[in-house]
């Protein structure tokens, strides 16, 4: 220990204050404080001076240690974001990277376009689980276990009493029974199905409708509906109710709207008929308020279920449903 702690101190900071780049504040980093630095070492000795200097030395070589680690992280600190450094390790004339932008999904653009025509209406937004129980999917819905009316939807069992949701429906159900009408909602949501090929997925998506309230007619159903149509397609589309069945309204009806590529004429996309099938609908069955526990004496209501790919391919001209899925960005890009 010839040199003074005072005197090492001083002479380190002097050489960092000098130091015109990072190697050179790391060479004096590495001299005084590194692992055989003139500071480390100077600890080290610190130990063999007799017992009653040492806590004054030790605390003052600490000390010493502290303030030009100090020194050094910011001198290191200083270089790096000196202007001419930045300028050197970077070329600010290279053109930036391009980043691809992704856009909305055509099914996402349009189940936010049906609810937000229903919201305008007054319609709130209802949701509910994908993996339903068999009651909320079909029983409190009027379709009791082995009744014909399942084979209507094909459906991926998990186990005896839980599938995975057919439709939206249930989501019904479950609002009537959280909820006291009047009731106004709209419901949108993936559903799944056991089938697979050119018009059907296992995965697709559906909105579902409900209104209940007193004095509640099929004229209500189809004023909302028809005023939905025509907002959704264009306010000149022709549409027709079509009587139908579903366990869980009557009466039922199906909605068709003129056929968007020969408007009414009869061509391969409807089959020669003139009209295609948008939606199904109904005034609620007395059955359904009851598992609910509405007065059936005082409540009425319709409701209503659509598939969006449906809307969608109709609505954008898109004749094959896998395109949805294929994520190519060649046909996402186009919406
Ligand atoms: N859940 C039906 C389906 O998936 C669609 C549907 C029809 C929903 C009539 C309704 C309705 O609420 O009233 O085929």
């Amino acid at each position: 220990m010839n040199k003074s702690i005072e005197q090492i101190r001083t002479e380190a900071l002097s050489e960092i204050e000098k130091a015109d780049n990072i190697d050179q504040v790391n060479a004096v980093s590495t001299r005084f404080i590194g692992r055989k630095g003139i500071v480390t070492q100077y600890l080290r000795d610190v130990a063999k001076l007799p017992a009653q200097e040492r806590p004054e030395a030790g605390k003052k070589a600490n000390q010493t240690k502290k303030a030009i680690e100090m020194a050094v992280n910011s001198a290191i600190s200083r270089f790096s974001s000196s202007p001419k450094e930045i300028s050197d390790a970077i070329d600010v004339s290279l053109p930036g990277r391009f980043f691809p932008r992704g856009t909305i999904h055509p099914i996402t653009r349009i189940t936010r376009r049906i609810c937000d025509i229903f919201e305008r209406m007054g319609f709130d937004i209802g949701e509910g689980p994908e993996v339903e129980t068999d009651y909320y999917n079909f029983e409190a819905l009027n379709i009791p276990k082995n009744h014909p009316a399942r084979d209507m939807q094909d459906t991926f069992y998990i186990s005896e009493n839980i599938v995975l949701r057919t439709h939206t429906s249930p989501i019904q159900i479950r609002f009537m029974e959280s909820h006291t009408p009047p009731v106004r909602i709209i419901a949108p949501g993936k559903v799944y199905r056991c089938d697979s090929d050119l018009t059907h997925t296992p995965m697709f998506h559906q909105v579902e409708g409900l209104l209940v309230d007193e004095n509640i007619s099929f004229g209500d159903l189809k004023g909302i509906l028809t005023l939905f149509v025509q907002q959704i397609f264009d306010d000149k589309t022709a549409l027709r109710f079509r009587p139908s069945f579903f366990p869980f309204t009557e009466p039922s009806a199906e909605v068709d709207i003129a056929c968007v590529i020969c408007r009414g004429e009869g061509c391969k996309v409807c089959s020669g008929t003139g009209w295609l099938e948008v939606l199904g609908c109904g005034m609620v069955h007395p059955a359904v308020f009851e598992n609910v526990g509405y007065d059936t004496a005082k409540y009425s209501g319709f409701a209503f279920g659509m598939g969006v790919e449906r809307i969608a391919m109709l609505k954008y001209g898109i004749n094959d449903l896998r395109m949805f899925f294929e994520s190519d960005i060649r046909f996402l890009r186009q919406f």
